[in-house]
């Protein structure tokens, strides 16, 4: 018997960073997708397929000796497979570039974990984004949960750290232009660097979180109304505070340039330093957004809101 999920991929819409200080942050799902393909097998191994590399191992090893990024769906097995007397062959096919801010690896472990776990029994939603959350924390010990959780509900929402995730009611109708610095980047670096900045300027750091908490705010009201245009304004404030705390470099100035020619706004996605910035546009300016980054050279794709979230067949 096979076991075959998709989970999709995620922008941070506004508030990266900022939401480490307590601010709200904007996240939604996006219709790229990571499908895994979970079938028992005879023996007690746990082998894993994907684009990124493969790994193969026995039962039992110490997650922390194992050095590859496909480690949670190791996890996830060598979990479901105790005292099962099986062994699971797990391939992960996706398309979603990795490592670049789009919640690659969330999409796995949401995936990863419904694929599983659904060789052996019935899931819910809620038990799947525990095991994905779980999986994750075996390479990001601190995340928050909201790429999975994001990943697994589809749609938009809010985060933040006090109160947790709560989901935006509304479908507004809005392109997003992705495009792809191909700077992997490290999130852990970054935010350290955001932290010193935040050290040496106190001040300016809590006017920038007041700004911030406002933008979110008026922006949670612009999603209801779908009004694109005064989003793209928000979108391109936004990538004013995240200028002057420093996650931004020449590639990426360059690349929200050609994106605000001729979308609503545009900005970073996520850590900084390298990874993706997004464009806003509806199918006025979708062409012609795209066309522009092309002509430049930068790699990007158009994508919508996943209304979904975790899809298993
Ligand atoms: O890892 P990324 O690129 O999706 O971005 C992480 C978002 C930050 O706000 C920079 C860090 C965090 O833990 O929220």
């Amino acid at each position: 018997m096979k076991s075959k999920a998709s989970a999709p991929g995620k922008v941070i819409l506004f508030g990266e960073h900022f939401v480490v200080y307590g601010i709200k942050a904007v996240l939604c799902a996006i219709n790229k997708r990571i499908t895994v393909t979970a079938e028992k097998v005879d023996g007690d191994k746990i082998s894993i397929r994907s684009n990124i590399g493969s790994l193969e191992l026995g039962s039992n090893k110490s997650i922390s000796e194992i050095d590859s990024p496909l480690k949670p769906f190791y996890y996830l097995a060598d979990k479901m497979i105790r005292n099962q007397n099986t062994g699971i062959s797990i391939k992960v096919e996706s398309d979603i570039p990795l490592g670049v801010g789009l919640g690659s690896s969330s999409a796995c472990c949401v995936a990863g974990a419904a694929a599983i776990s659904r060789l052996f029994r019935d899931t819910t939603k809620k038990e799947i984004l525990e095991m994905a959350i779980e999986a994750e924390k075996t390479i990001f010990e601190n995340t928050s949960g909201a790429d999975c959780t994001v990943c697994t509900y589809g749609g938009i929402m809010e985060y933040d750290k006090r109160n947790g995730f709560t989901k935006i009611e509304s479908n507004p109708d809005f392109h997003l232009v992705i495009a792809n610095s191909n700077i992997e980047h490290s999130t852990k670096s970054i935010v350290a660097r955001v932290r010193e900045f935040k050290e040496k300027n106190e001040d300016e750091f809590s006017r920038l979180c007041d700004n911030e908490s406002r933008l979110v705010e008026d922006v949670l009201k612009l999603l209801k109304i779908n009004s694109v245009k005064e989003l793209g304004e928000k979108i391109t404030e936004n990538q004013k505070y995240l200028e002057t705390i420093g996650v931004s470099n020449n590639k990426l100035r360059d690349m929200i340039q050609v994106g605000q020619k001729t979308s609503f706004g545009a900005k970073i996605t996520g850590a900084g330093g390298g990874g993706c910035i997004f464009a806003l546009t509806d199918t006025t300016n979708l062409d012609q957004t795209m066309m522009g980054f092309q002509s430049n050279n930068y790699d990007c794709f158009s994508v919508k809101i996943d209304f979904k979230g975790l899809d298993t067949f």
